[in-house]
């Protein structure tokens, strides 16, 4: 018998939905593995391609530039990046699953879990840039990024 496919909707119900970060974690966890082909096969995601684009354009196309793809998830921005040019790109996410994810496509330098709610261990300045994509913090959105 095979597999129910879980909808769009309930996935991002359970994404959207989570209530503490815990339960945010859970729901990257479970879908680390199918979130690449869930989002470009059955979604038509194409916020990563906007993303990686609106960088390349505020750099005024310096793919030299040292970025940090923070909450890469399994890496969609980067791979974007990685076809404009871009070499020095570090990786950040709080998931562990989606950070294997990410790391499977060999196109960051480090690869760091960690919670963005709180300091980052990396030097200040260590970066020209730090790209988000499509990303939830929970539970504190707006603040965290203050
Ligand atoms: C919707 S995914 C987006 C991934 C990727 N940027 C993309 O465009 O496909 C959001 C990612 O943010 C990460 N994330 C959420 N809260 C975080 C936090 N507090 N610290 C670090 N990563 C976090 C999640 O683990 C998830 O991988």
């Amino acid at each position: 018998m095979s597999e129910r496919k879980i909808t769009e909707t309930e996935i991002l119900n359970q994404v959207y939905n989570a209530t503490d970060h815990e339960a945010l974690m859970r729901a990257y966890r479970d879908w680390a593995d199918r979130y690449d082909s869930d989002l470009l096969k059955r979604f038509g995601y194409v916020a990563h391609i906007a993303t990686a684009k609106a960088l390349h354009e505020a750099l005024q196309g310096a793919t030299q530039a040292r970025v940090l793809d923070a909450g890469c998830g399994t890496g969609l921005v980067g791979d974007e990046l990685t076809k404009l040019g871009y070499r020095h790109i570090d990786a950040l996410d709080y998931s562990p699953d989606m950070l294997a994810q990410a790391e499977r496509k060999q196109i960051y330098g480090t690869m760091t879990q960690a919670d963005m709610k709180r300091r980052l261990p990396t030097d200040d300045d260590a970066y020209d840039a730090v790209v988000h994509g499509h990303l939830h913090l929970r539970p504190c959105h707006r603040r965290c990024l203050q």
